[in-house]
Formats: structure tokens, C-alpha cells, sequence
């Protein structure tokens, strides 16, 4: 069957980019304003949406924001670099992609490419629709000068890369063209993505084909330290360019409740963590500073492209999404800089979208996620969405956004993490080696889970600590409410909203494709439950206790399922009467 779909597939996208050509003939399009939309789309580096680094970027507010739409809950699926581009790229969860770390074997570039995932991707998908696609920045983790051309990534027509080793230097950083040798440059990173960008906007426009170009700066993601002798990089302050060097100095880390506590919050590694004292909390605001300096160079960097679009008359049809691969935190649960955790500060990341029919000045706050991202670009280019996506289109239009409001499936997040937690910045957590330290068992399955009248996250580590938050009442995370025993919440025993929300879990944990927009679906078969209140009825409580819990056997640094415990639960069929899922 999955070779026919596939061949019915490729007829029809052949069909599709045929017709697109004659279209684009036929119509007299003028260059650069073919039917199809273009896209570009802005992807930094670790910026947080959490401790307000978009309230240092007035021109993206002011050219983005205020022009197009904020997703206020827009969350990444895997807190870390490579494996969440990989999803924003395929449209899949982690655990579907299985590049799931930024370093072989589990992730990185070359099991991105093991996996199969260079000949079917986002960039070749929209070559078939009839666009011209360009990178230019940070593609993937582990895309080095080594592999650059074993193979070279598939389905673009223009590439400048930054390469690795020195992807996060800043300064005079290798980058790779097209099929080119690397070449090391001589200049600020942001600023010579920033030309290329603008050099790839002038060569689209004039094609009659649709562009899609990607602009990938590493800010605000810490620079490389010089180590020697370890495979484990260390990584210090981002650098800013030399003309916001000294901007914001009053600026500080924000002092949420979470900053540094008295009391320890978290699980896993992060429960055991000692509290920072006041030099190391100097640090973090200084590491702070950093961050929101070197974005500042992205803020003229949006600026320039959007100029430039203008310049060209393609405002009217180009959408322009600005967002983070993932979020970050500095000193929330006593944490030095980093991410990795299912903390809000580190899944929750910044989004807008600015296009043709996308409201100006609005702010929505229905569930979004990275996963939804490609199904959302096929959308809008008329592309028949992937069996495979995991996710949805985003809602882009007035209606779309008003029956968001309501649709379950804008109600959860699933998030995965596998392996170790690296820490970054220097305050005495570099090992004497100069190797950057990390802690072992960040290995979870993690959930959000927003409706009218709830706001909680659930998570499962792989050490089997639980963690429930009531978002409502404890927005930093700092009460972990997990508790078979004792408690109320939602008008309900708090084991009963417990066993509906590991139930969930255990479906989003492993799920494929609808299953994850539909999880309820996959317990509930009748459809008679499509939200987590639906589920809280009573009447299912007998069910929902049937079901097996979540529990790891072991943390491993990959995904193997056999050590995330039970994988298949119980689908309802009538009262007293349930079989295991179909
Ligand atoms: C971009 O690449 C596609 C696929 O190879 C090709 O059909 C198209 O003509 C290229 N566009 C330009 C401007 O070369
Ligand atoms: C970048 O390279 C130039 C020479 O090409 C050199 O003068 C400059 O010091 C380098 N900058 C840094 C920060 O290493
Ligand atoms: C904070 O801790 C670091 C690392 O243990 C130590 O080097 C530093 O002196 C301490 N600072 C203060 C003010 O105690
Ligand atoms: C991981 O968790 C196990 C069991 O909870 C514990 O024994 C072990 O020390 C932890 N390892 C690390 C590296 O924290
Ligand atoms: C994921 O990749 C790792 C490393 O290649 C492999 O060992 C593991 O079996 C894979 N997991 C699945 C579910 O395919």
C-alpha cells in the first residue's frame, strides 16, 4: 500500500508541478510574483520567548509583528537544535524522525541523512510544487567541513551554509556555497547571512517560480570556547556585533519566581541543583546582555529583508514566519544558561507570521507547534498534505484563527528529549579538561494540555519521576502537584485527572501522524471524547484506571522504544467493555 500512495503521490505532484509551469506561462506572471506564495522563513538560534528577548527587537516587532499575527503558545516538539529542525522540516515528531541528538549516532547531519530524511524533506517537496528554494545559516548540527559534500543536503537551488566546526564563532566562520569548497570568511556571521539572504531575494525575484528562502543566524546560541581535546564542545557568551557591543547595560536576567529559588524545583538532575550565588548570578546577566546584544544584528537583519521584499513589490505575496528552533532558560530552577528541559522557558518559543490575509496587530494563544509548520507551508503553496505529517496547518486567516479557538486539536503538545543536558556558559560548570559539562538522564516524554478551563503540563522522566503543574495557578513551575493520593483539581480527585492525562501521553509518547492531532481518538474510537474535560467524566473513570501507566526501564541516549515501557493501551468501546488499540 505505502508504494502505491507513494506512486499516486508523485503522479500528482508531477501533475501539480506541470500545471504550475503552465500556469505561471500561461498567466504572464510578472518575475518573483507568481500565484504561489513566497516564503521566508527566519529561524534563530536558542532564543527564548520566555525572559523577553522579542522586547529588544523593535523592528521585528514593528515589521512582523504588528504587520502579521503572534502565536503566543507556539511550541517546540524536542528542546535542541538538530532534532527540532529536522521536525520543522518533515513535519514529524522526533520519535517518528528518530533524529533525536546533535551528534552521531543518534542525530546530527549524517543520521539525518542515514534516515533517509535527505530525499524527502521540506526544500524537495516544494522544488516538486514548482518553487525555488534557498538556505543560508546554520543548517543542521554536525554539518561540517568534513560531510558538507557526502552528500550535499538535497532540494535546494542556492545554499551559503555555516559549517561546523565553527558554526558558532561569530567571527570569521567557515561557510559552504552551493557545491563549493568551504571557505573561511572574514566577517560577522549575522551580518554575512544577512547579505546572502538579500543576494538570494534579488536572484528569486527575478525566476516566475515561487521562492521559499530559509535564514538561519545563530544568534542568540553561545559561541564555541577554544577547547582542545574533546569531543564535548564548551560553549561561552554569544558576541554581539562591534555596534551593540555596549547596548541595554542595565539589562538583567528577568527575576521570575522560578529565578534561582529558594527552594529547588524540577526533576531529575535539575531537583539536586545547588543554588547559584551572586557571582555566578552577575554571570547571568551578563550572559544575558549577550544574548539580547547579538540579536540585535537579527533585528537590522529583518529589517534589510523585509526592505528588500518591498523594494520588489513582493510584500502582498510573501509570508514571513520568524521564529526559534527551540527556547532557553538562564538561571530558571537554578539552571546555568541552556535548554533541553520540558520547562516552559525552553518549549514555548517565539512566532509570528506576517502574509497575505494573515491579521495585522493579533495575538492568539491556541496550541501551535513546530511539527505543524511544513503542513502549513503545503497549505498555503495548494500542496496536498502529507499521511505522514504529525502535524496541522497553522491557522492563518480571521475564520481560521476563530475556529482554532475551539478545535481540540489545538489543545496539546506532546515534547520528547532523549540523552544528556549540556550546560553552557562559564561559571565554574566547564570540567577541568575545558570540556563543557553535562548531566546525564534528560531522557522524558513531556505534554501541554490548554483548554477553557485548564492549563497544565504533565511530563514522565525516564527515571520515572512525574511532574504535574497547574499552569493556571503556578506559571513558573515551582509546585509539583503529582500525587496519587491526594489532591483536587479540575472539581475532580487529582488521580482521576492523573489517569486521563497519562493516558494521553501514552498515546502522543509514540503516536504517527493523525494519532497526534487526534489522540482522543485512539482512546475514544467513537469520537464521544475529543478533549481532555470530555475525558474527565466520570462515567470513563473505570477505563482510565484499566490503562497501563508510563514507565521507562532505563534512560537512554536514543530512541529505543522497548525502554519506554508499555506502548499500546486500551481503546473504550462501551461501558465495562474495552480491547487494546486497533
Ligand atoms: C530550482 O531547482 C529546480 C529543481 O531542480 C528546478 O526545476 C528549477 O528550474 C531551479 N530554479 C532555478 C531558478 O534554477
Ligand atoms: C577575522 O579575520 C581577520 C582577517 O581576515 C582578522 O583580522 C580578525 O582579527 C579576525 N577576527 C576575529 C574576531 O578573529
Ligand atoms: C560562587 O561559586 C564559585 C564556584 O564555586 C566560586 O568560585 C565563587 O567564589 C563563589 N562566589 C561567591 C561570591 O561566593
Ligand atoms: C540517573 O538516575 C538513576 C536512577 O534514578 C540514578 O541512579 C543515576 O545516578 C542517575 N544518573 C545520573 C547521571 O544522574
Ligand atoms: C533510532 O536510531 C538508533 C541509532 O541509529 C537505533 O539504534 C534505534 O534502533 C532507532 N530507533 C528506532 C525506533 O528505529
Amino acid at each position: 500500500m505505502p508504494r502505491l500512495i507513494a506512486s499516486l503521490f508523485l503522479t500528482a505532484s508531477l501533475f501539480l508541478a506541470n500545471a504550475s509551469a503552465l500556469d505561471a506561462r500561461g498567466a504572464a506572471h510578472a518575475p518573483g510574483h507568481s500565484k504561489k506564495p513566497n516564503f521566508v522563513f527566519i529561524l534563530t538560534d536558542d532564543q527564548d520567548l520566555h525572559l523577553n528577548s522579542l522586547e529588544y527587537m523593535p523592528k521585528l516587532q514593528r515589521l512582523v509583528g504588528d504587520q502579521g499575527t503572534v502565536f503566543e503558545r507556539h511550541f517546540c516538539t524536542i528542546a535542541v537544535c538538530c532534532p527540532s529542525r529536522v521536525s520543522l522540516m518533515t513535519g514529524k515528531l522526533a520519535h517518528n524522525t528518530n533524529v533525536t541528538d546533535v551528534f552521531p549516532p543518534y542525530g546530527g547531519y549524517p543520521k539525518f541523512v542515514a534516515e533517509g530524511h535527505n530525499e524527502n524533506y521540506l526544500p524537495i517537496w516544494l522544488q516538486d510544487a514548482g518553487y525555488n528554494t534557498y538556505y543560508t545559516g546554520k543548517f543542521l548540527n554536525s554539518h561540517t567541513t568534513s560531510n558538507y559534500n557526502n552528500p550535499y543536503p538535497k532540494g535546494w537551488n542556492g545554499t551559503d551554509f555555516l559549517m561546523d566546526p565553527s558554526t558558532y564563532s561569530y567571527w570569521n566562520s567557515t561557510f559552504q556555497s552551493n557545491h563549493n569548497s568551504p571557505v573561511v570568511s572574514d566577517g560577522y556571521s549575522t551580518d554575512l547571512i544577512s547579505n546572502y539572504a538579500l543576494n538570494f531575494i534579488e536572484n528569486a525575484q527575478s525566476s516566475d517560480r515561487p521562492f521559499f528562502i530559509g535564514i538561519a543566524p545563530i544568534a542568540p546560541h553561545a559561541k564555541t570556547a577554544a577547547v582542545v581535546g574533546s569531543s564535548i564542545p564548551a560553549f561561552t557568551d554569544p558576541v554581539p556585533a562591534n555596534r551593540h557591543a555596549n547596548t541595554f547595560p542595565n539589562a538583567k536576567a528577568p527575576r521570575g519566581e522560578n529565578f534561582n529559588p529558594n527552594t529547588p524545583s524540577g526533576a531529575s538532575w535539575v531537583l539536586n541543583l545547588p543554588q547559584l550565588n551572586s557571582s555566578e548570578v552577575a554571570y547571568l546577566d551578563e550572559y544575558y546582555r549577550k544574548r539580547i546584544q547579538s540579536l540585535q544584528a537579527v533585528d537590522e537583519l529583518v529589517e534589510s529583508v523585509v526592505t528588500k521584499l518591498d523594494d520588489y513589490g513582493l510584500l502582498d505575496n510573501t509570508y514571513i514566519f520568524y521564529t526559534s528552533d527551540n527556547g532557553y532558560h538562564v538561571g530558571q530552577h537554578r539552571m546555568v544558561p541552556g535548554k533541553g528541559c520540558p520547562y516552559e522557558e525552553d518549549i514555548n518559543v517565539p512566532m509570528m507570521v506576517r502574509g497575505p490575509r494573515v491579521p495585522k496587530g493579533r495575538t492568539v494563544d491556541f496550541v501551535t507547534s513546530h511539527t505543524d509548520i511544513a503542513a502549513t507551508l503545503f497549505d498555503l503553496a495548494g500542496i496536498p498534505l502529507r499521511d505522514d505529517f504529525d502535524g496541522l496547518p497553522m491557522p492563518l486567516t480571521v475564520a481560521e484563527m476563530h475556529d482554532a479557538e475551539h478545535d481540540p486539536r489545538r489543545e496539546h503538545v506532546s515534547v520528547e528529549y532523549w540523552g544528556t543536558n549540556l550546560q553552557e556558559g562559564d561559571i565554574g560548570r566547564v570540567s577541568p579538561t575545558g570540556a563543557g559539562v553535562v548531566h546525564g538522564n534528560n531522557t522524558y516524554k513531556a505534554m501541554r494540555v490548554i483548554g477553557d478551563s485548564y492549563n497544565l503540563f504533565y511530563s514522565v522522566w525516564c527515571t520515572n519521576e512525574h511532574e504535574l503543574y497547574d499552569m493556571t495557578n503556578d506559571p513558573y513551575q515551582m509546585r509539583n502537584i503529582f500525587s496519587k493520593t491526594k489532591g483536587k483539581l479540575l472539581g475532580r480527585d487529582i488521580k482521576q485527572v492523573i489517569s486521563r492525562l497519562d493516558a494521553l501521553l501514552l498515546v502522543l509518547k509514540s503516536c504517527k501522524s493523525s494519532e497526534c492531532t487526534l489522540p482522543w481518538q485512539v482512546l475514544h474510537p467513537d469520537k464521544k471524547v475529543t478533549s481532555l474535560s470530555e475525558a474527565l467524566q466520570p462515567k470513563y473513570d473505570a477505563f482510565y484506571a484499566a490503562q497501563p501507566d508510563i514507565s521507562f526501564s532505563a534512560c537512554e541516549l536514543g530512541y529505543f522504544p522497548e525502554s519506554e515501557g508499555p506502548q499500546e493501551g486500551y481503546a473504550y468501546r462501551r461501558s465495562g467493555d474495552w480491547s487494546l488499540w486497533a
